[in-house]
């Protein structure tokens, strides 16, 4: 985990929480129009990857389990977790690249439309994702996976002196780098070889000279189209397309994609993938379904996006027609740490992951609404172009005062809770009911995104350890966790 340099430890805020009069007076859980829908409440959970699904992407009983037991909760809407839009192997993560998903997504809807009653919308973010390899033992890197070029036989001969490397075979320089020392390393290998090496394989939007990456623009319109489509047909009330973070999309539109295809370089060019994206999903559900889109205010990495290209896209995406902005912060490969050898770089390392998860060992600023700032001038600005798209702000949001507060003074339109409603998901009907004391409050200190990180099971520390003999409590795979929250009692 990333570390400022002088943290300073944060307390989780102390509140008074609202009688159920007041409650019931509030903005928060006022109803809010979303498209054609309404929402019965201005309260949002945003999506996380819990690691239930099958190894081949299907839904399974954890899944309907998971959502049901947020959904009792009644947040006015629900967002499943990044489900993948193509039919390819990618671990217990959700798919929805084939009709063959469908009839197990549809049991999930049903499942969350009961456990709420009717009260949550049920969402689902679209994600595509480029591919990114574990890093691999030195050994087996220069053995295998590098490939040797001209340019490693000149460098060699020009660093060593030695022109004879310039006909060595492919064996001989191989055997040379397996051997040589780090510092001699640097000389030889380019900059994506020292990376593969370190970091393990990673593709970029930018590595047009690969067929596959070049026909992107091609491709994914078509593909995100197809599974909106899907989700439509299992009955979900919208689709969220994932533009934020490490992902296909959101490298579209970053700063540093210097696609020269007309695909990037300017903001108007980096812009236009995900609005043709948009255009042949719309084209396939139809104006009467809920599309939105998750972006990043700031991508907090050196070269990446800034506020202003935020409220840039933020502008462009409502005038396309998409039908809410959720706001993300950072989450990036660039500035991640280094995996251990077998292990994949994880893009929440780094400082831009951080701010995208961000816990009580903070700078003066403190991790409680840290977004705040870029989702208000993201709203602003969308206003000022005579738009009214709904904005969702997350990150550290944790009370009801502050959550009321951020929406009477217009910063957003939505409350995200994401680790406060995973640490207790009745975190939005026991402040209806007026209830609050009986919260279990977030400590935000990531237990949760570690395990994320280690492909584990995702559960809260501070229900874990509760009642593990219950009769009908199911546990995780290494038996010591509990996989879902503890009930409560009405
Ligand atoms: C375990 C875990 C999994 C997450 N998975 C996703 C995801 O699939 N898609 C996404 O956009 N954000 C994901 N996030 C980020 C959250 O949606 C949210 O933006 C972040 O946790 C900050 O909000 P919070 O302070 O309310 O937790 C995940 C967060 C956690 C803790
Ligand atoms: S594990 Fe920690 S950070 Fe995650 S939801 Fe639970 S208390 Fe919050």
């Amino acid at each position: 985990m990333w570390k400022f340099l002088n943290p300073i430890k944060h307390a989780i805020p102390e509140t008074r929480w609202p009688s159920a009069e007041e409650a019931a007076r509030s903005l928060l859980f006022k109803p809010v129009r979303i498209g054609s829908s309404e929402l019965t409440s201005r309260t949002w959970v945003p999506a996380m990857v819990p690691w239930r699904a099958t190894e081949d992407g299907f839904v399974t009983q954890a899944n309907i389990d998971w959502y049901s037991r947020f959904a009792a909760g009644q947040p006015g809407a629900l967002v499943v977790e990044a489900t993948g839009v193509r039919d390819i192997p990618s671990g217990p993560l959700l798919r929805i690249g084939d009709d063959r998903f469908i009839p197990g997504l549809r049991q999930l809807v049903e499942a969350v439309r009961k456990a709420s009653e009717g009260r949550t919308r049920l969402f689902i973010q679209i994600i595509d994702f480029l591919a990114v390899k574990r890093r691999p033992d030195q050994e087996k890197y220069f053995k295998r996976f590098l490939r040797i070029t001209d340019r490693h036989r000149r460098t060699l001969a020009k660093t060593s002196n030695d022109q004879s490397w310039l006909g060595r075979d492919e064996a001989e320089v191989r055997a040379f780098l397996a051997s040589t020392s780090d510092e001699a390393l640097e000389h030889i290998l380019d900059e994506r070889e020292l990376e593969s090496l370190r970091f393990g394989y990673r593709e970029r939007v930018t590595d047009t000279e690969l067929t596959h990456v070049h026909e992107l623009p091609q491709v994914l319109p078509g593909i995100f189209a197809a599974a909106a489509g899907r989700a439509r047909e299992a009955g979900f009330d919208g689709v969220e397309l994932h533009y934020a973070h490490a992902y296909t999309m959101a490298s579209f539109l970053s700063a540093r994609n210097t696609r020269s295809d007309g695909y990037g370089g300017r903001r108007e060019d980096r812009v236009r993938l995900p609005l043709e994206v948009y255009r042949s999903v719309r084209e396939c559900v139809g104006d009467d379904y809920i599309v939105g889109v998750r972006f990043l205010g700031d991508e907090v990495i050196e070269r990446g996006n800034r506020i202003d290209d935020a409220t840039y896209f933020g502008v462009e995406f409502a005038r396309a027609g998409l039908d809410f902005l959720s706001i993300s912060k950072g989450g990036k490969f660039e500035d991640a740490q280094q995996p251990k050898v077998g292990q994949a770089v994880y893009p929440y390392t780094g400082k831009s992951g951080y701010e995208c998860m961000p816990t009580t060992l903070s700078d003066e600023i403190g991790p409680f609404g840290r977004n705040v700032p870029q989702v208000a001038a993201i709203k602003r600005a969308v206003n000022a172009a005579g738009f009214n798209t709904p904005i969702v702000a997350s990150g550290g949001i944790t009370t009801f005062e502050q959550a009321e507060g951020i929406l009477r003074r217009g910063e957003a339109d939505l409350a995200g809770l994401a680790r406060q409603a995973l640490a207790d998901p009745d975190w939005f009907m026991k402040v209806r009911l007026g209830r609050g004391e009986e919260i279990r409050r977030c400590t935000y200190t990531n237990y949760c995104e570690a395990l994320d990180q280690a492909h584990k099971q995702v559960t809260c520390k501070l229900w874990d350890r509760t009642g593990l003999d219950g009769p009908e409590v199911s546990l995780a795979t290494d038996k010591r966790r509990r996989l879902l929250p503890p009930r409560w009692e009405l």
